[in-house]
């Protein structure tokens, strides 16, 4: 009898007896996830084993499929590294090290006394063989139609150049970037319960990069459901595993909420993906998502109904109509003042 559940679904359990109890081999064609590390959290007092995980989704994982896991270290004095001892888990557990792509914080608030701020943690990127999906995403390219290339030097040492056209977009480098916390990460204000949420559109992204719709994406240790929300917003299967009851609670009701396949912009080899939507759509969530007058939150219907841009939480935000009340009176003020000096 096969173990493996076919729904999307989201559990309250253990990752490593949930995979060895509940899921046959080779069944998840990418995982996204993100571990505790250093004990930097108590998540209900459970005990983490990184090597433990990474066996288990070997296991899981289908030939060609990938592992994205997006881990930092403890800055206390110097740097844990807690992260190379995970990524070295994975090697150990016959994953090849495809890549150590970087998630950089655009806002962060981490000083250090005595070296630079901290703002990024790893994506390590772990697949089980060559990975079976690559859509790579592109940017604008600074430089775009005809010009001078130079190409490989020979042996008599001479810079070579030929003429080429240069294309608009190119494909993105490994470091990525991102706004965190209220304004970033999520608009789904209850979600914050969970203290360590990652970006949506940093699950996004690798889903849309290393899978296909209607794959199989899995989270083993979900929170509050980043990766299983955006995997059905992708048109992906989704499954979430969390420890905590109160954690995969926030995970499925963010992922009820969530319309599946609202997300339909697939990059491909043929059609260039534009980052330049992306990029737009990404700081118009950051400017608009509380009311500029009162500091509420905008709701997601009313956010919708303007296509991204209200800036106030209702028409009727009394504070707005009382500034605008105001100024309309000072105007008037104003006018008549001016009539009367003539
Ligand atoms: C860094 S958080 C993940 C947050 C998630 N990426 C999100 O965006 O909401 C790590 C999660 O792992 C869960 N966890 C810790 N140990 C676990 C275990 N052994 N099995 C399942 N979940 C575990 C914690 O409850 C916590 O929610």
């Amino acid at each position: 009898m096969p173990k493996f559940y076919v729904d999307s679904g989201i559990h309250t359990a253990e990752c490593t007896t949930f995979m060895e109890t509940m899921m046959d081999d080779s069944v998840v064609d990418l995982v996204v996830t993100s571990p505790p590390y250093d004990d930097l959290r108590d998540y209900e007092g459970f005990n983490f084993d990184c090597k433990d995980v990474a066996k288990g989704l070997y296991r899981v994982v289908k030939k060609g499929g990938v592992v994205v896991w997006v881990v930092g270290d403890r800055i206390n004095g110097g740097r844990s590294l807690t992260s190379f001892n995970h990524a070295f888990a994975f090697r150990d557990a016959g994953f090849m090290v495809y890549d150590a792509m970087i998630f950089k914080k655009r806002n962060t608030p981490f000083m250090r006394k005595r070296a630079y701020t901290n703002c990024y943690e790893f994506m390590f990127v772990f697949t089980k063989g060559t990975p079976a999906t690559f859509n790579p995403l592109r940017s604008p390219s600074v430089r775009s139609g005809p010009a001078q290339v130079p190409y490989l030097k020979g042996a008599d040492g001479v810079n070579r150049k030929t003429e080429r056209s240069l294309s608009e977009h190119k494909v993105r480098t490994n470091i990525w970037s991102y706004a965190v916390g209220k304004n970033g990460t999520t608009k789904d204000m209850y979600a914050f319960k969970h203290p360590a949420m990652f970006p949506e559109n940093l699950a996004r992204d690798h889903i849309l990069s290393w899978s296909s719709r209607g794959d199989l994406v899995f989270d083993p240790l979900c929170g509050a459901g980043t990766t299983c929300k955006m995997a059905k917003a992708t048109g992906r299967r989704w499954l979430g595993v969390d420890v905590s009851k109160e954690y995969t609670a926030i995970a499925k009701r963010r992922v009820r909420q969530t319309v599946a396949d609202s997300i339909s912009s697939l990059p491909s080899r043929s059609d260039p993906f534009d980052e330049l939507v992306m990029a737009e759509e990404n700081s118009r969530m950051e400017a608009n998502i509380m009311c500029q007058w009162c500091g509420v939150e905008i709701s997601h219907d009313r956010w919708q109904l303007t296509g991204g841009r209200a800036v106030t939480c209702s028409p009727e935000c009394s504070l707005f109509n009382s500034r605008r009340r105001r100024n309309e009176l000072k105007r008037v003020e104003r006018a008549a003042r001016l009539e009367t000096v003539l």
